[in-house]
């Protein structure tokens, strides 16, 4: 369904009563600070760079306080403006999110908030070529002072690097996971969280682990505001191609770089949420299923998507070879996805042949193959779930009207369950 523009204002006046009505309360307020001086009005042209929008709905993933936003380069943007007030109005380029408490900073750089707790680290040299900015900010301490400390039991650096390759290799327009987002995976997206395209017109939808961005994108045609929030830098890239994406609803998508296990944003921000292959790569997939779920409001939506428990002759050789496969250097690994991305698909296409089967992989090219193969071989974490255990997890933390929503044509490999909260 294409939105129509009345349609869209209707929905962003929704999302204004929404906040004003709840988690509105809990959400902190903008506060857009161009610093004296270096204001830049005569930008390259980009697309839809980061709205102050998006700064009302983070808050520091440490503390949970609000985020000021330092602008080092922003422009105004007139249709953001006409189409949904002030916080669309706004362009942030470059800039930095100070917690309003904690002490700890995070870069918007090329257009998208890092906030994440290993920002400094991350983005040192950042940090370095923008010394002399940040200490003209009043009131900001050191920036040697603004390293988050990094727990290892939330954040794992190898995921972070891993998934960041993996979407480098990918090419927009290459198909995810062998489906192409922006008509099949977008439709499948209505069955996945049981919803109506009417439904999510004008709420706000939080895409968990967005990857390439390409399905979190195409989810705005359907009147929704979605942010797309990923570990990985993937989000550049997602950021980068979202006008191509999202047509004129770019200025309702958002990437943030985040942890779900550290989410920077408050309790209750989300109508609905959507998280599709992403929760068994994390340390632990019970701590991250509760903090996604404390971002959704009471009565949203959620849509979660993990890996199923395969038959012992594909799992335990599968457990084998990832055991030496996930801490191998991460380009060698990728060259040999590549390498025997050939074979993989001769093998697989066998296997159909003897269940009497069509495979997708029979459309696909050796690339879309080996971002596959890397995607599987890579990650250090990869837990795996019956339909029972993940009914199990859901009813656990009181979901209403949990469902087994896994599609047919990914049954082998995945399990997915929807439920209210
Ligand atoms: C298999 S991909 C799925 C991407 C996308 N949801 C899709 O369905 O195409 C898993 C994604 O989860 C992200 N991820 C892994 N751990 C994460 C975490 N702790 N927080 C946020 N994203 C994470 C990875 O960076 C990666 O992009």
């Amino acid at each position: 369904m294409e939105p129509t523009f009345s349609t869209r204002q209707r929905g962003r006046a929704h999302l204004a009563e929404d906040r004003k009505r709840g988690a509105g309360d809990l959400v902190p307020s903008l506060a857009l600070c161009p610093l004296p001086g270096v204001h830049i009005d005569a930008l390259e042209t980009h697309d839809a760079p980061m709205k102050p929008r998006l700064v009302e709905l983070l808050c520091c993933p440490a503390c949970g306080a609000g985020l000021t936003c330092h602008s080092f380069e922003d422009r105004p943007d007139p249709k953001g403006l006409a189409l949904g007030g002030e916080a669309y109005g706004t362009e942030v380029v470059c800039g930095l999110l100070a917690c309003q408490t904690c002490d700890l900073a995070f870069p918007i750089i090329e257009e998208v908030p890092r906030v994440i707790r290993n920002a400094f680290e991350e983005y040192a040299n950042w940090f370095s070529d923008q010394a002399a900015r940040i200490s003209a900010i009043e009131g900001l301490g050191a920036v040697s002072q603004k390293i988050g400390s990094v727990d290892s039991s939330r954040f794992d650096k190898r995921s972070n690097e891993s998934f960041s390759l993996q979407w480098e290799k990918y090419q927009y327009g290459d198909k995810t996971w062998f489906k192409s987002d922006l008509d099949q995976r977008r439709d499948e997206f209505l069955d996945a969280m049981q919803l109506t395209a009417e439904q999510l017109d004008g709420k706000l939808v939080l895409d968990a682990g967005c990857g390439n961005g390409r399905l979190t994108a195409s989810v705005t045609r359907y009147g929704a505001e979605v942010v797309g929030m990923d570990l990985s830098r993937s989000v550049v890239r997602a950021q980068e191609m979202r006008e191509e994406h999202a047509g004129e609803n770019a200025h309702y998508l958002h990437f943030v770089q985040g942890n779900v296990m550290e989410p920077p944003f408050p309790p209750n921000t989300f109508d609905h949420e959507h998280t599709s292959g992403v929760l068994h790569h994390t340390p632990s997939t019970e701590r991250s299923l509760d903090s996604f779920l404390t971002l959704v409001k009471p009565g949203g939506r959620v849509y979660v998507q993990l890996y199923r428990t395969r038959e012992p002759w594909i799992g335990i050789p599968n457990a084998i070879i990832r055991a030496f496969t996930s801490r191998l250097p991460l380009r060698l690994l990728f060259g040999i996805c590549y390498t025997v991305a050939p074979l993989h698909r001769l093998l697989v296409l066998m296997v159909a042949k003897l269940r009497g089967e069509s495979s997708p992989i029979e459309e696909t090219t050796r690339r879309e193959q080996a971002v596959s193969l890397f995607d599987n071989y890579s990650p250090r974490y990869q837990y795996r779930y019956t339909p029972s255990e993940m009914q199990a997890l859901f009813e656990n933390r009181d979901l209403k009207n949990v469902r087994d929503v896994t599609f047919d044509n990914e049954a082998r490999h995945m399990v997915a369950f929807a439920g209210d909260k």
